[in-house]
């Protein structure tokens, strides 16, 4: 099949993808597909677990196998949840509400996004009244006012969400080649719904002869580690951070308090030449120890990648591009049908790996 040939039923989420690029703008496309600089990390993540061999056992007995995941003292049907991806209306009008739908009926756990298109609320109406839905995390950005942050935090709690995501390796930009080819910018109508017209402008910063924009301007307030002690103070939630990629962060992120860690170099959007995910996960499990829940995304496309990443030390993963791509073709059926192409195909390789539990998989 020829790459402009899309398939006429997706059966895996290449399809979906191959579909999705013909349904999608030049700008959407930018946007939902591309990394940052030459892309290296984005397709070393999807290289680096198709490179890891699995082993085959045979004539164990199934019965009774599940693909049951325990995390933070709830159990999920599965070990699949869906990344925190910003703008969802781009990929179509419902958005994440579509996304939300899909969640909820394939008992997926959900990460929001701080730059949703659709409000925490609305989402919440969806997954956290169905009691079989999986559960609803908030991905929080650290804002410059910490008035506004905490203000955001509290929104996602009274909302229902269970779980704060807070991501931490995107102060700034990654350079977004494609992007900027491509001329990107949000159309009329999709906005980030919980900060524009609400979060405070940025304090006027006048540079001196010589400052850097980045550095001095946009920068001079960027998040540390403080602000991390700061918000595990504020909520008695359970809070992850995302984007680990250094065995040392990850260490930090822990003696304050993480209750648990997203290994994620951004889905290769941010710093270009990151390892891919599959290779920095089993050095940040051996920095941590098995006490400290992981979970990992980026490149995960196959059951059998969720398989993998499980064996290297993470309870879970994310899927982050294949939900838009998905959303853009079929909506939330599409979503539906990705998690539930991921999940038969995880079971598949569950039964032909001879294993019976994801809790004791490693
Ligand atoms: C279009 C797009 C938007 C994203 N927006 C966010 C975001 O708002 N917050 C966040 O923490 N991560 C964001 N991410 C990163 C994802 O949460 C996730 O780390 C990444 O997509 C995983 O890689 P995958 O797309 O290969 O599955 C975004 C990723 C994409 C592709």
């Amino acid at each position: 099949m020829s790459p402009a040939q899309p398939p006429a039923a997706p059966v895996c989420l290449a399809d979906y993808a191959a579909l999705a690029r013909h349904r999608l703008d030049d700008n959407a496309r930018a946007y939902f597909e591309g990394g940052a600089a030459d892309e290296l990390t984005l397709a070393a993540n999807v290289q680096a677990w198709r490179d890891i061999p699995l082993s085959a056992r045979v004539l164990r007995p199934m019965a009774g196998a599940h693909t049951r995941v325990t995390l933070f003292g709830r159990t999920l049907a599965h070990p699949i949840l869906l990344a925190p991806v910003a703008y969802q209306r781009l990929a179509h009008p419902d958005g994440e509400l579509a996304t939300a739908q899909a969640a909820a009926a394939l008992q997926a756990g959900m990460v929001l996004s701080t730059q949703s298109s659709v409000p925490v609320e609305d989402i919440a109406r969806i997954v956290c009244t169905d009691p079989d839905a999986g559960p609803l995390w908030f991905q929080l950005y650290l804002q410059h006012d910490r008035g506004f942050t905490l203000d955001l935090v509290r929104r996602a709690e009274a909302a229902g969400c269970t779980a704060l995501v807070l991501t931490v390796d995107a102060p700034v930009q990654g350079a977004r080649d494609r992007e900027r080819r491509a001329g990107f910018r949000l159309p009329p109508g999709v906005r980030a719904v919980h900060l524009d017209g609400l979060l405070p402008p940025r304090p006027a910063r006048t540079l001196a002869a010589g400052q850097s924009a980045l550095f001095d301007g946009l920068l001079a307030d960027t998040p540390t580690w403080d602000d991390v002690a700061w918000l595990r103070a504020q909520t008695r939630l359970p809070l992850l951070l995302k984007g680990m990629t250094h065995p040392e962060d990850a260490r930090l992120a822990q003696s304050l308090g993480a209750d648990g860690l997203v290994v994620s170099n951004h889905g290769g959007r941010t710093l270009d030449t990151l390892p891919a995910t599959a290779v920095l996960l089993p050095r940040i499990a051996d920095a941590v120890g098995a006490s400290l829940p992981l979970l990992v995304d980026g490149g995960i496309r196959r059951g059998t990648d969720v398989l993998k990443a499980l064996v290297l030390g993470a309870r879970a993963v994310l899927i982050g591009r294949p939900v838009v791509q998905a959303l853009a073709v079929g909506g939330a059926h599409g979503v539906a049908h990705v998690l539930r192409l991921l999940r038969d195909e995880l079971e598949i390789a569950m039964a032909l790996t001879g294993c019976t539990s994801l809790d004791r998989i490693r």
